[in-house]
């Protein structure tokens, strides 16, 4: 008789590679629970809480209301907020409809790849980029395609790339303000891609969850340049709500059924304290708390720029939004999974690893968060020269 299965063999879609910069996080935690000098540059969240009138929100709907399962595309008042939020920034004409409402952006780009992708749809994403994607969409059995994008195109593809492909792919993903590099796709090329995306059949996918971070080079939404794009946005980075787990898909009509039927069953609702609150986020007096935020973070770029620069690493991407430097630091290694480990034994400073989001070039590559104290960043920089030698 044949010997059965483990019972507990984990599929073979879920063998996605590990992000490596949890593994520095937790080292660097451990530090600073044995020494107390760790300085987490690693991970990328804002190191304020949400809005005031937020948290006032969420405690008063804690304490009065229920609290029970929402519709499943979100609290209707919340969708209407985030549609008129977006009518009014972008100057679009997105109906509370289009709208909705995901725990986080994560959970809205795993409804939209299951709503929209087949397995053994190929998916184009720009290299460096987010792994979530790239992991994500190997976990559903899409095909990812990855374009090597330098500094010439601000490590952002262009539609140019698109055309040179051999078939239009059935789906694009942009990311502008980026993660890791922090570059801001130039806006005259993102409507470029939104056009050719939707003359070519592919579904446009733009990820906006750094909206709001900039430093004066405009974001524009791809919403601006095609109806048939879809947006993913979210409360965790300029809102400074990661842990609230609230973001937001922007649908073409006909992917808000199948993305709502979708939610309902693997999810129900988002979070509903979360919800209840999150239209606070949008009022005038929250936007202007988030942008003294957002003012803060240029000051600690700049900081950082001229401290890096210092220490001898100067070969960085525009820094044009997001909280985020990607840093060229192949002077000093090509395995910056060991370099990162290193340092952090060395000096207690702790970045992410390049080779989470570029498995080609970013073995000479890390990022840098630059969210924290400015104390913090001025400390990592002094211990940084340390280490290549310019201290
Ligand atoms: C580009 C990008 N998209 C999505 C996410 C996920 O964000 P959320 O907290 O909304 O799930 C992140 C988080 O770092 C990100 O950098």
């Amino acid at each position: 008789m044949p010997r059965p299965d483990r019972p507990t063999r984990p599929s073979a879609r879920s063998g996605v590679a590990p992000f490596h910069v949890m593994e520095v996080l937790a080292a660097a935690k451990a530090r600073q629970r044995a020494r107390g000098d760790a300085l987490l540059l690693c991970t990328g969240q804002p190191a304020t809480p949400a809005p005031r009138r937020v948290r006032a929100a969420a405690a008063a709907a804690a304490a009065e209301e229920v609290l029970g399962y929402t519709e499943a595309a979100g609290d209707p008042a919340l969708r209407a907020a985030i549609a008129a939020w977006h009518r009014g920034r972008y100057g679009t004409a997105v109906t509370a409809g289009q709208v909705v409402v995901t725990t986080g952006v994560s959970g809205a780009l795993i409804l939209v790849f299951l709503a929209a992708l087949d397995p053994g749809d190929e998916v184009v994403l720009a290299r460096p980029g987010y792994p979530a994607y790239r992991n994500t969409l190997a976990a559903l059995g899409a095909e990812v395609v990855e374009l090597d994008c330098g500094p010439d195109t601000r490590h952002q593809l262009t539609a140019e790339m698109l055309a040179a492909l051999p078939r239009p792919p059935r789906a694009v993903i942009v990311t502008s303000p980026d993660n890791p590099t922090g570059t801001i796709i130039d806006e005259a090329e993102l409507a470029r891609i939104a056009r050719w995306c939707a003359a070519h059949g592919t579904l446009l996918v733009s990820d906006e969850i750094y909206h709001g971070i900039d430093y004066g080079r405009r974001c524009a939404s791809a919403l601006e340049s095609s109806a048939a794009a879809v947006v993913a946005g979210g409360f965790s980075k300029y809102f400074s709500m990661t842990g609230w787990r609230l973001g937001w898909l922007i649908l073409p009509e006909e992917l808000v059924g199948p993305v709502t039927r979708l939610a309902a069953n693997l999810t129900v609702c988002p979070p509903a304290v979360s919800q209840a609150a999150a239209a606070q986020a949008l009022h005038p007096e929250s936007l202007a708390e988030l942008d003294g935020h957002v003012r803060r973070y240029r000051d600690n770029r700049d900081l950082l720029l001229e401290g890096l620069a210092a220490a001898g690493i100067d070969r960085v991407a525009p820094a044009d939004g997001a909280f985020y430097l990607w840093a060229d630091v192949s002077d000093y290694t090509d395995d910056s999974l060991v370099w990162c480990a290193e340092l952090l034994d060395r000096t207690g400073v702790a970045l992410a690893p390049g080779v989470d989001f570029d498995a080609v070039h970013g073995g000479g590559r890390v990022r840098l968060c630059y969210a924290g104290a400015p104390g913090d960043l001025a400390e990592a920089c002094r211990r940084l020269s340390r280490v290549t030698g310019r201290a």
